[in-house]
């Protein structure tokens, strides 16, 4: 092909995105979408629970360069049976050499005028993106459940196309499961009751907004649906429909929120599915349905952020997405900013002013644990060269690029950031944004040549260099005030029982468990845990504190507890830290680490498995 011609569609391929996002080269995928890429993914798949594998057809349209020969796709751990084009017609193709990270490309010869190639395919059993759940692991013990978690890498491993965020796709799905189930994703449903066809019932789905492919996500299960409100609902077993909708019952109201701060909804419904306790994760702003964990079900709605947290990913992350992978601080650190404006506007300054004080420690202790304010995995775009990018997710993207944010705002005030900020969605909406393109638009729109400003902030040095720049705005909360009051005099004598504690909100309960001397007795504890019932807590951000202090002080009675947390939710960001905790405790935390895992294991998601299994040998 001509370089001219290659020039000409990279160009018509990300037509008007800033300069900085046409440039950017995606070290995660193997596709080449200056040659062909493709625009459209239209599934046909079977839901096998005896075997572990969807199997079925991904057909892909393409739009290729005059010229070019070929499409390469990413796969990983998939059994391609065969490709043709729209009418049948075989293709040629060849999957490359497995690489550990990347999984193995597969390249499709494209017969000029190839509009639709049709791949036939199976998926693994141990595909990365699935978890195949017995009966046993859900709350209503009859049926199994399967859901898929896409980002970052992890699509490839479920659907062969280019997966990439900067390739966005639309897609369509027929889904064929067992009778008695339902079919979820994250695109409107077309099919709410499925149609009974042989071997089971077919759901269709249809997403005609171009997304990330990381976005592209399933749930099949036992699920009811209750409405929360005209454009939101709740899917969940229905052992969980009740206490789910209670705790979800803002959500409507948080929608309308989020659009008052920074525009319209652009996804037409909200709905989020509450998943069995091995979901990995906290939240997924998987489009239209958030995938959230149970372990938000408090009763008393305390840990909805993480839902006002998804929900901002429907302007940051999934309207505007990261180019790569080093990009991610773009989806992570904007959520966590506009996560923290919905906060405020739904609860109010104290409410919003906690949590942020809470992400700046969480910001401190990643600094330390990522090697120091020197190390370059401190900066917000970062070096993945040779590297799985979830080496890359930590709370730096996260905490440092909310605090960046937040250090703009504080500059030029917050009427004229909330303009830009909204601006910048309407923008960049449907595109790809690199870092470089980010600051572009930032000096374009906002800095507006104004050097004083841009030097006070220092723009480029939060956005390339490591650590926590001088500039930054911290967040502080009176009430934390008062309550790290409160630990300094349990530190000093005070006996828990008379502490000042009434009606503190589960973030007070969580600072003051961070706020604690490290060191604490065997008598300390004790008092603690009988003042105010800790191992009993069924908050599990308050329980997940109490069990670190626990753990760092080899506190033997919290062990109940703590093996009963371990065994009954596989969130990570839980369980990863307190089996780190109890491995550092020497032959004591070790053994208990690996009795209680080897009791743990079975019932994870491989990304908490994955991730234990290198602290726990
Ligand atoms: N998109 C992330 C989850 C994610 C990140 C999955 C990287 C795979 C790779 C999601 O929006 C998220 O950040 N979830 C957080 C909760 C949030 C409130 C900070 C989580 O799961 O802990
Ligand atoms: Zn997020």
């Amino acid at each position: 092909m001509h370089l001219l011609n290659k020039i000409a569609l990279a160009c018509a391929l990300v037509a008007s995105a800033p300069a900085a996002a046409q440039t950017a080269r995606d070290i995660h995928s193997f596709a080449r979408p200056e040659e062909a890429r493709v625009t459209n993914v239209d599934l046909d798949l079977r839901a096998d629970f005896v075997a572990k594998r969807l199997s079925g057809t991904a057909a892909l349209d393409v739009q290729a360069a005059p010229g070019a020969g070929r499409i390469v796709l990413d796969t990983r751990d998939l059994t391609v049976q065969g490709v043709t084009d729209a009418s049948g017609r075989p293709l040629r193709f060849t999957l490359g050499a497995a690489d550990s990270i990347l999984g193995r490309p597969l390249e499709v010869r494209l017969p000029r005028g190839t509009r639709r190639i049709v791949v036939r395919y199976q998926t693994s059993p141990t595909a990365g993106a699935l978890q195949w759940l017995t009966p046993q692991q859900t709350a209503g013990k009859r049926h199994p459940y399967l859901f898929s978690q896409g980002q970052a890498i992890l699509t490839r491993s479920w659907i062969p196309t280019q997966d990439s965020p900067g390739i966005r796709q639309t897609y369509s799905a027929r889904i064929t499961v067992p009778r008695e189930l339902r079919a979820v994703m994250s695109a409107e449903m077309l099919t709410p009751r499925g149609q009974v066809v042989a071997g089971g019932r077919a759901f269709r789905f249809r997403l005609d907004k171009p997304v990330a492919p990381y976005l592209i996500a399933l749930a099949v299960g036992d699920l009811a649906f209750r409405p929360l409100g005209p454009r939101t609902g709740v899917y969940t077993e229905p052992a969980m429909l009740q206490r789910s909708a209670n705790e979800l019952a803002d959500v409507e109201k948080m929608v309308a929120a989020a659009e008052g701060l920074y525009g319209p909804y652009r996804w037409g419904r909200y709905d989020i599915l509450v998943l069995p306790p091995s979901f990995p994760f906290g939240g997924m702003e998987n489009p239209r349905l958030t995938f959230a964990t149970p372990t938000i079900l408090a009763g008393d709605r305390s840990l909805v952020s993480l839902i006002a947290h998804e929900l901002a990913h429907s302007w940051s992350g999934n309207l505007v997405t990261n180019a790569t992978w080093a990009d991610f601080w773009l989806n992570e650190g904007f959520t966590t900013y506009f996560e923290n404006r919905i906060m405020e506007a739904m609860y109010g300054r104290e409410r919003a002013a906690m949590l942020a004080s809470l992400g700046w420690r969480e910001l401190q202790d990643e600094v330390v644990a990522v090697g120091g304010p020197g190390s370059p995995d401190t900066r917000l775009h970062i070096d993945l060269a040779g590297r799985d990018p979830d080496a890359g997710m930590t709370n730096i993207a996260y905490e440092k690029g909310a605090a960046f944010l937040r250090t703009l705002e504080n500059a030029v005030g917050r009427a004229r950031w909330d303009a830009y900020l909204r601006s910048y969605f309407d923008r960049n909406a449907f595109k790809p944004m690199t870092t470089a393109g980010f600051l572009a638009d930032l000096r374009a729109n906002l800095i507006r040549g104004d050097a004083e400003l841009e030097r006070r902030v220092g723009i480029e040095q939060w956005a390339y260099q490591p650590g926590i720049p001088e500039s930054a705005v911290v967040p502080r909360s009176d009430a934390f005030q008062r309550v790290a009051a409160q630990a300094q005099a349990f530190a000093g004598g005070t006996p828990a029982a008379s502490l000042q504690t009434r009606g503190w909100t589960t973030q007070e309960w969580q600072h003051f468990l961070g706020a604690l001397p490290k060191q604490l007795t065997a008598a300390q504890l004790a008092d603690l845990d009988r003042a105010f019932g800790l191992s009993r807590q069924g908050n599990s951000e308050i329980l997940f504190a109490w069990l670190q202090t626990a753990v760092r002080n080899r506190y033997e009675p919290a062990v109940p507890a703590l093996e009963h947390f371990l065994t009954s939710q596989g969130r990570r960001k839980f369980v990863r830290p307190l089996f780190a905790d109890l491995m550092a405790q020497g032959e004591w935390g070790q053994a208990l680490a690996r009795r209680i895992y080897a009791r743990a294991r079975p019932g994870y998601h491989p990304v908490t498995s994955g991730s234990v299994d290198a602290i726990v040998k």
